[in-house]
């Protein structure tokens, strides 16, 4: 029998690329850059499966290009480039790799956090610039990060993770989401709050709301001006979650202390960009989950997810299992 025929649209670790090259008779898209709209759109034409990233737009267009296609694995635990209602539809299966990135993702979100409270590229720059001629009584002043108060937005699995580093920083956590979480609130002491007590009363507030409709802005002017002076705030969700003009203005304007940003809109964000002219602004690249335990776990994850599919299994990872029915 042959083997089912997938594209995988980057190289991804070898923990997870072996099995699909060993199982599949796949098709790797080498560049750095993603592979462009169609070229995505010839190779899924042929698929019976696909493994993407972030970057690249899984919509109804492309389904209705590829009448193969049973499965698309996403190497990614965020979702927003999928169109899952049109995959259920046509009895695709679309997965993701959630719980692997968890850790790590919060691990860069606390960092960003010191980084931004306590100035540490700012000091990078100023020692290594030769600024440093003594020791000075007002040099880069931050903020404390023990007994301030971390506003979390969106208490998901990434959500929680960064509440529990903060119970190590003696902080005092909020939470703002739909659903109340009693892990939060009995383990970790934190408090559900409205979004304005959330934005009033942080010091620090971190967005873990996935990309939605609803979610797009959650930061913008109006939300920026209820923020403390002293406020930082962290964003590793997805960058429209943030308005980002609004935010470099905020910036420019000492509004609000600084921000750490995992994630920007437009990502990349260009090298010309304004945000980059601020030094209360720390951008990285979209690296939240870029461990190599995590990235080898991510890259194994979404393998196991489209081998399955293929092999006419449900997906451990499953987002839409109503399509399973159909497919
Ligand atoms: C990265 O942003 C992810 O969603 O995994």
């Amino acid at each position: 029998m042959s083997k089912p025929r997938v594209f995988v649209t980057r190289i991804i670790p070898d923990r997870g690329l072996r099995k699909v090259l060993e199982q599949t008779d796949a098709t790797v898209w080498e560049d750095e850059l993603p592979p462009p709209r169609s070229v995505l759109l010839e190779w899924a034409s042929q698929a019976d499966g696909l493994l993407t990233l972030l970057t690249d737009k899984i919509d109804a267009e492309l389904m209705d290009a590829a009448p193969k296609l049973k499965v698309v694995a996403n190497f990614a635990v965020g979702f927003d480039n999928f169109d899952v209602p049109a995959a259920t539809q046509r009895g695709i299966l679309m997965t993701n790799t959630p719980g692997v990135l968890t850790d790590t993702t919060a691990d860069l979100a606390f960092a960003l956090l010191m980084a931004c409270a306590r100035r540490i590229v700012e000091g990078r720059d100023y020692a290594r610039n030769g600024h440093w001629r003594t020791w000075g009584p007002m040099l880069l002043m931050g903020q404390d990060i023990h007994g301030a108060t971390l506003g979390i937005a969106g208490i998901g699995r990434i959500g929680l993770a960064m509440a529990r580093r903060a119970v190590g920083f003696g902080m005092r956590i909020l939470y703002h989401d739909a659903m109340r979480s009693e892990v939060a609130e009995k383990e970790l002491g934190a408090i559900r709050v409205n979004k304005e007590e959330l934005l009033t009363q942080s010091d620090f507030v971190s967005l873990h709301v996935p990309l939605t409709p609803e979610t797009r802005h959650y930061i913008d002017a109006a939300a920026l001006k209820m923020m403390k002076p002293n406020a930082i705030l962290i964003n590793t969700a997805r960058g429209p979650v943030v308005d980002t003009m609004a935010l470099y203005e905020a910036l420019k304007a000492r509004q609000i202390f600084a921000a750490g940003l995992d994630v920007t809109d437009p990502e990349p964000l260009p090298a010309d960009h304004p945000l980059y002219t601020l030094d209360n602004a720390l951008i990285v690249p979209h690296i939240a989950s870029a461990s190599f335990e995590t990235r080898s776990k991510m890259a194994e994850m979404a393998a196991d997810n489209l081998l399955a599919g293929l092999a006419g299994k449900l997906p451990p990872n499953c987002l839409n299992p109503e399509a399973f029915n159909k497919s």
